[in-house]
């Protein structure tokens, strides 16, 4: 993207309080697959429901545990790209600056963002399958069984740390994310095709608020024709110039 739009740039040097929702688009960029995307979406090749819900699971827990150790090996080889760092750049611009994510592959945090919500947990991380407790990685590596057994459950397994299809997100990180959209002075919806709930909710929620809303993708989604500004770009491509027009004007 050459310019942001300016009315774009004028509403966020008014604006003190940001929100930015991103989805998997805004890592596709750094090589990691999105889920719908025609052809190289995960959910071109998998069928959701064989891999990422409990009963997946329970029926195959060997094929999930693989599956995801496939993921995080090569999430483990991926890094951030300017778009993560132009985020990163533009939290020191607002008094308020809340970056909520569905995405569980740590690119923001890599790329140093400080105030990120995990919507969807993290892959890195291993939980009990029985008690949600979490499980280090040296009690994870130390073990050949694929899933690793529990260490705090006599018939749990370990399992990824993510939301599956069907499960609640984690206690009070919605409510936190809800609270961010109803504060906004600016939404960002990043890199999401804005299907899955209730992360989709929150660019309408902020937008009922009297938020401005802010797309950037790509393509469209059903959330373009409502927003204020449906950038068609990229993540990588169109933040770093909206974080440069920003860096003349506003100082931390
Ligand atoms: P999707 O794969 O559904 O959507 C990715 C979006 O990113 C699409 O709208 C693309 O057009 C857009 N996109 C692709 N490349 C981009 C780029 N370089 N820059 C900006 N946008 C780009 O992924 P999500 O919307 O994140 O849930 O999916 C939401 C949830 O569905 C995921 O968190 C996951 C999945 O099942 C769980 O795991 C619970």
């Amino acid at each position: 993207m050459k310019k942001p739009p300016s009315g774009l740039i004028t509403a966020l040097k008014e604006s003190n309080n940001l929100l930015v929702l991103t989805g998997a688009g805004m890592s596709a960029e750094s090589g990691v697959p999105t889920f719908r995307d025609a052809q190289t979406g995960l959910w071109e090749k998998f069928r959701p429901e064989d891999l990422a819900t409990p009963e997946a699971f329970r029926d195959q827990p060997q094929v999930v545990w693989d599956w995801y150790a496939e993921r995080r090996t090569r999430i483990s080889t991926i890094s951030p790209h300017p778009g993560h760092a132009a985020l990163v750049e533009m939290e020191q611009y607002f008094e308020c600056f809340m970056l909520v994510t569905q995405n569980v592959d740590s690119l923001h945090q890599q790329a140093g963002s400080k105030n990120v919500i995990e919507l969807h947990g993290n892959i890195m991380r291993s939980v009990c399958s029985r008690t949600g407790k979490a499980i280090d990685d040296e009690w994870i590596a130390a073990s050949n069984d694929r899933p690793p057994l529990s260490p705090h459950h006599p018939s749990g397994l370990a399992r990824p740390g993510v939301v599956w299809f069907g499960e609640e997100l984690p206690t009070g990180t919605m409510n936190r994310a809800t609270a961010a959209a109803l504060d906004c002075d600016i939404c960002f919806s990043i890199g999401t095709s804005t299907l899955v709930q209730p992360a989709a909710s929150l660019p309408f929620v902020a937008l009922d608020a009297g938020a401005t809303v802010v797309e950037i993708n790509p393509q469209p989604t059903r959330l373009s024709s409502a927003a204020h500004f449906s950038l068609r770009a990229t993540a990588a491509s169109s933040l770093p110039v909206i974080a440069a027009a920003l860096a003349g004007y506003k100082r931390a």
